[in-house]
């Protein structure tokens, strides 16, 4: 294991590096090898980028955090209640795809890292209609990095773009094996073809104009501020209101669950200490299909909110498949852990468990988010597919 020198050699990009983007080397567990000052945020206010926040703006109390977001239907500022009045937090509402604006934030916050969530991110929807999420993902993608790139072109100081990605790009594995960095891109879904053009551009900044990167993939995140058109909150949403569960097809499809406050700290140990233009995998190690993992939601379901009537998985529905539905993914995690120390603290019993008591203590918060606009997007998805 190669031992990193100093914090600011160690900002300087990797001299063995191959031609190829999969390039690691492990810094010692302890090494620190950046600590931001001003961080632009993108998509704080979605599911993972807000959990992110409440996860380090009180933890630093030294560093300012600028969350961009449009505020799309996915963007919820009563996720942030928590945070939104502490010193080192702003809010700025506004569109990635914006040059002019997201050049003025650059110019008058001096950032010197941005964390990159905001994104169109549901699958279904990118099949019901691809477009928002070429533009978001990949046009939007490219104006963040086009203006960090003219922002920090001269700078000496260590600044790093992190780039937050999906497993999807991936494609889909049958019962055997696990995603590696290096496997082949293979993106099947409207919304993994855009996540994948958007790594391209990043990586592609970083071999053509040396930008300082780092980027990570990551498994199917679950947890509280979830918005429920995804698996895990929709269930609990309708066992609550007694509504039937649409599973598709045979309910057969396996993915690999991690607890989303376990990615916002390993998101927090890449930022600081993986090496310019590294990649990461970040899965949960916790693989189990759909039809599983929905029973034992529902059992929990029906424990924690004390039901003795019909058991909740009565109200399971299968419904007509997903197309092109991605079989199982599964993430190699051990450079994560091997280099950089980080291991998940939740298991998926304790991080569903977890879960289950915080839908069924923020009922409210629910409530306060299903508009119009949902409800007539979980009509179009699943009223016909019976
Ligand atoms: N949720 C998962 O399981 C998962 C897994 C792997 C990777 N990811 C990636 O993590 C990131 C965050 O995912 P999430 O589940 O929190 O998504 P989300 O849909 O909950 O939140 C996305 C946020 O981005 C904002 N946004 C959308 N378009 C925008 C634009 N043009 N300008 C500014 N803001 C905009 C939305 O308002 C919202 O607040 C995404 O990049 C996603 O691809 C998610």
């Amino acid at each position: 294991m190669r031992q990193l020198k100093s914090a600011r050699e160690s900002q300087s990009r990797n001299p063995e590096r191959p031609e190829s983007y999969t390039v690691r080397v492990a810094p010692t567990k302890e090494s620190i090898l950046f600590s931001p000052r001003s961080v632009l945020v993108t998509g704080g206010a979605g599911f993972i980028g807000s959990n992110y926040l409440r996860y380090v703006v009180p933890r630093y109390p030294e560093t300012r955090f600028v969350n961009l977001d449009a505020l799309t239907y996915a963007g919820n500022l009563g996720n942030l209640t928590a945070i939104e009045s502490a010193d080192n937090y702003s809010f700025v509402r506004g569109d990635i795809t914006d040059a002019t604006l997201v050049a003025s934030l650059f110019a008058s916050h001096a950032f010197d890292a941005v964390v990159h969530f905001a994104a169109e991110s549901h699958v279904d929807r990118s099949i019901l209609d691809p477009t928002a999420f070429v533009t978001t993902n990949v046009h939007g993608t490219l104006v963040l990095l086009q203006a960090a790139r003219d922002a920090w072109k001269s700078t000496s100081l260590p600044v790093r773009f992190h780039h937050i990605s999906t497993d999807e790009v991936f494609g889909s594995l049958g019962y055997e094996g696990e995603f590696r960095v290096d496997t082949p891109y293979n993106p099947r879904s409207p919304y993994a073809a855009s996540k994948a053009a958007a790594d391209h551009l990043v990586r592609a900044f970083g071999t053509t104009y040396d930008f300082p990167y780092v980027l990570t993939n990551t498994s199917n995140n679950y947890g509280p501020f979830q918005f429920p058109e995804k698996l895990i909150p929709l269930v609990l949403r309708n066992a609550a209101s007694r509504l039937p569960i649409p599973i598709y097809g045979k309910g057969e499809n396996v993915r690999d669950w991690l607890f989303v406050e376990d990615h916002c700290e390993a998101l927090d140990t890449v930022l600081r200490r993986a090496p310019l233009q590294s990649t990461y995998l970040i899965g949960g190690s916790e693989e189990v299909s759909n039809i599983d993992l929905v029973h034992q939601l529902l059992s929990l379901f029906d424990e924690l909110a004390g039901r003795n009537e019909e058991p909740s998985t009565d109200l399971i529905t299968f419904v007509s498949d997903r197309p092109g539905h991605d079989f199982r993914y599964a993430l190699d995690s051990t450079p994560i852990r091997d280099d950089l120390g980080w291991t998940p603290r939740h298991d998926l019993k304790s991080g569903l468990r977890k879960t289950v008591a915080w839908y069924l203590e923020n009922q409210e918060w629910l409530d306060g988010i299903l508009n119009q606009e949902y409800l007539s997007y979980y009509d179009t998805q699943y009223s016909e597919r019976g």
